[in-house]
């Protein structure tokens, strides 16, 4: 009898592991590299079975993806969607297979009654706080400020426009005079950032660079340093993500300001899905991560020290 119990237990407990199926963007950025990596300890950790899946930076094989894993039965989905629209009937399948949906790190135009909860930062926030330490950064000189954009149609990329615009608006000294997408990729942000150094007479016409993640402004540092100008002196450099490689260039002098994006989007995911599973608990709708402001005042190199082991 005592054997049948025992048997009977681990089959219960066997059932009981949960399988989820991951449809991630691909791997444009040291931050997407890091997200990946902690989804993976993080479903290890708690015994989730996780199916993944990189789409490559196609919406077209995020969308296959997701149809697979419905039809694979799946407990539920992650989907860190590349872009913002186009979700609709996808999502709607999940739905009607009573699978739920949790985003991860950006946002669709969906309605949200087609996903359990979306789990991210404030991303027109993390524009503003970007463009308010600009404002105090320039005071009143005049400042022509370049704009690497993220990949067109994301969520991202819209918002932190939106929000850096926010967060300049009311200062005329301060102009947006050249914005193009780099794709959120290091071999862009260099390529884009080396057009717009040919255009502004050399770079010596150019104040400031905002880059809508770490990795293009790392890219842009090597073509200012390329066209002779120093980054963070002659090109103050800002960005968002926090990733290790831009406060070892904080620490050397060669940029100014990052607003850090958690790539432990994982983590509150998968404790929404826990209590889901378990009693049926709604989260909220929006799980909302910090955004706080790294400057070379907060100790870059400490900092590069303790994240650069972290799979980024
Ligand atoms: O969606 C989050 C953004 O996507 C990160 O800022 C960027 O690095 C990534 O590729």
């Amino acid at each position: 009898l005592l054997a049948s119990t025992v048997a009977m237990t681990f089959i219960g407990l066997a059932a009981q592991a949960q399988t989820v199926g991951f449809s991630q963007i691909g791997s444009e950025s040291g931050w997407r590299a890091a997200e990946t990596t902690l989804t993976k300890q993080q479903a290890e950790e708690r015994g989730i079975d996780l199916k993944f899946s990189d789409a490559q930076q196609k919406q077209e094989n995020q969308i296959a993806a997701i149809r697979s894993f419905i039809a694979q039965g799946v407990d539920a989905i992650l989907l860190a969607p590349v872009v913002a629209t186009g979700w609709d009937s996808v999502l709607e399948e999940a739905k009607e297979a009573e699978i739920p949906v949790v985003l991860l790190d950006r946002r669709v135009d969906s309605s949200d009654d087609l996903y359990l909860t979306a789990v991210g930062s404030d991303l027109v926030h993390e524009g503003k706080v970007a463009g308010e330490w600009l404002v105090n950064e320039v005071g009143d000189a005049e400042c022509r400020v370049v704009e690497l954009q993220g990949t067109t149609g994301s969520s991202p990329a819209i918002d932190r426009k939106t929000g850096f615009e926010e967060g300049i608006a009311g200062h005329d000294n301060i102009e947006i005079v050249r914005s193009q997408t780099g794709d959120f990729t290091r071999a862009q942000g260099k390529e884009v950032m080396e057009s717009f150094l040919q255009a502004e007479n050399g770079g010596k016409d150019i104040c400031a660079l905002y880059a809508h993640n770490d990795d293009m402004a790392v890219g842009a540092i090597q073509a200012i340093k390329e066209a002779g100008l120093k980054p963070g002196e002659d090109i103050l450099i800002v960005s968002i993500d926090a990733v290790p490689d831009i406060f070892k260039a904080m620490a050397d002098g060669e940029a100014n300001a990052t607003v850090e994006l958690t790539p432990n989007m994982a983590g509150p995911a998968f404790d929404a899905l826990d209590a889901y599973w378990k009693d049926g608990t709604m989260p909220e709708k929006f799980i909302q991560t910090e955004s706080k402001l790294y400057t070379p005042e907060d100790d870059p190199a400490g900092e590069y020290e303790s994240r650069k082991d972290l799979g980024y």
